[in-house]
């Protein structure tokens, strides 16, 4: 008989098929997640080149976790072609920073950004997003229907973040629309300034007028910073205000949009969203976990290692699924249940490891300030389940395109508006 030796991954290792980008994945969205997690929680799929899935959640953590085994960066091969990133496929054209990038030149540019997004620093912001809050309410308040998506989640993300950055407010609209149509698939306008190179155009532009007439705020700050000893390039300061930007306004918009709709007919739980601040704490971590707007973000193996019995080789792509071990059971008892005071409940939402959220505590905060508010000032708000639709990627983002709703109309609350249009 003769020894054919076969290498152990490719006897152990477990290929599902799996499509990120199918009609069935955005069709079946968890139930699919369930599917692919149950054959195998570190499995495999030949689409897109090859690539790792990643859906359990003790793998999630562990292999985000570990700093040194894989890289974020987008980098070219021997043949010439770009990979890593993100994303699959590995997308041209534009870099996120500190989030495509590896240590230690990532400790450099998340060190640069850090401090606004601290959790002191955001407890002191607290007032200025109920201000927001109430001027984005009062804009649609009168009207008797609206969108919850671009009326009020992205508006009051959008001001605070400019309003951090130093970005002027009155470009909200203009960031907020090519970010929502990037995730959402929302047809764009298709003119040269839409989606991504529409965001890059615009913010070269105030960087560059910015040097030349300096202000005062983090966009200063970080123009005028220096990193590793030399000073911060017009093309870093971008790439990092763009993943300010990016990884903010839709996630926590969808966050919000979620809730609310989930929320619709529970007026014993609005009302003590809007009374019980504890309850309002845990609920968060729920809604989070349980809509997990962030579904998954690729890495690459820099090296050979074994993750949960399966071995992955260096350059191997890695789909890490941020809903999917948000929602598997050998962590979460009944993970479809929404349980607004689950205990303990240690969702992947914001990631793991390095490149967790950076925004983490400003989402949070957002959503605190905004919910209550909206429920007391909207207390019937009747989704409109016709003029609402889901995203229509199914892989990196979970949000909606639109939700309206119809209510009955309100008081303004502020004497002044901060902006005289939205
Ligand atoms: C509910 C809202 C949010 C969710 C679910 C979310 C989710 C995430 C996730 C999963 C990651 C990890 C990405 C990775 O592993 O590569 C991440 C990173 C990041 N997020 Fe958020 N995010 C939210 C809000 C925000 C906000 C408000 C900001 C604005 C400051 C923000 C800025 C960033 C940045 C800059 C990174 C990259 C961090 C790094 O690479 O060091 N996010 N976010």
């Amino acid at each position: 008989m003769t020894n054919i030796e076969i290498p152990a991954f490719d006897t152990e290792r477990v290929d599902t098929g799996f499509d990120i980008h199918s009609p069935e994945y955005l069709e079946r969205k968890t139930d699919y997640e369930a599917e692919i997690r149950s054959k195998c929680p570190v499995s495999w799929t030949g689409n897109y080149d090859g690539h790792w899935a990643i859906s359990g959640h003790h793998a999630v953590g562990a292999g985000l976790r570990d700093r040194n085994r894989f890289t974020a960066a987008k980098y070219t091969d021997e043949d010439g072609n770009l990979k890593g990133g993100i994303t699959i496929p590995t997308a041209e054209g534009y870099r996120a920073l500190p989030n495509e990038s590896d240590p230690p030149e990532w400790d450099g540019y998340r060190k640069l950004v850090s401090r606004p997004f601290s959790p002191q620093s955001v407890e002191k912001l607290r007032p200025r997003i109920a201000e927001f809050a109430d001027e984005v309410i009062d804009h649609m308040i009168t009207a008797g229907e609206a969108d919850f998506v671009m009326q009020v989640g992205s508006p009051v993300t959008a001001l605070i973040t400019l309003d951090i950055l130093g970005l002027p407010l009155e470009d909200w609209r203009f960031y907020a629309e090519r970010i929502h149509q990037t995730f959402s698939g929302v047809p764009g306008g298709g003119d040269s300034e839409a989606g991504i190179p529409g965001i890059q155009k615009r913010l070269t532009e105030t960087i560059a007028a910015r040097r030349l007439e300096p202000g005062s705020g983090v966009l200063d700050d970080l123009i005028a910073s220096d990193i590793d000893g030399r000073p911060t390039t017009d093309d870093e300061v971008k790439d990092l205000i763009y993943d300010i930007l990016v990884g903010g306004f839709d996630t926590t918009a969808g966050l919000m949009a979620g809730a609310i709709r989930y929320l619709e007919d529970k007026p014993e739980i609005k009302a003590r969203i809007i009374d019980d601040e504890d309850f309002r704490r845990t609920a968060t971590e729920e809604f989070l976990r349980w809509i997990s707007p962030a579904v998954g973000l690729a890495k690459s193996a820099t090296q050979d290692f074994e993750l949960e019995g399966q071995q992955i080789k260096t350059g191997d792509k890695m789909w890490f699924m941020y809903r999917a071990a948000n929602w598997d059971p050998a962590e979460f008892e009944d993970p479809e249940v929404v349980d607004l005071e689950r205990s303990p409940n240690r969702h992947y939402a914001f990631g793991a490891g390095i490149h967790r959220c950076l925004g983490s505590n400003l989402a949070r905060a957002i959503f605190q300030t905004v919910l209550p508010r909206f429920l007391e000032r909207v207390p019937d708000y009747v989704v409109d389940h016709e003029n609402t639709s889901n995203y229509a990627f199914a892989c990196v983002n979970a949000g909606f395109q639109k939700l309206r709703f119809t209510y009955t109309p309100g008081n303004k609350v502020r004497s002044e508006p901060i902006l005289e249009k939205l």
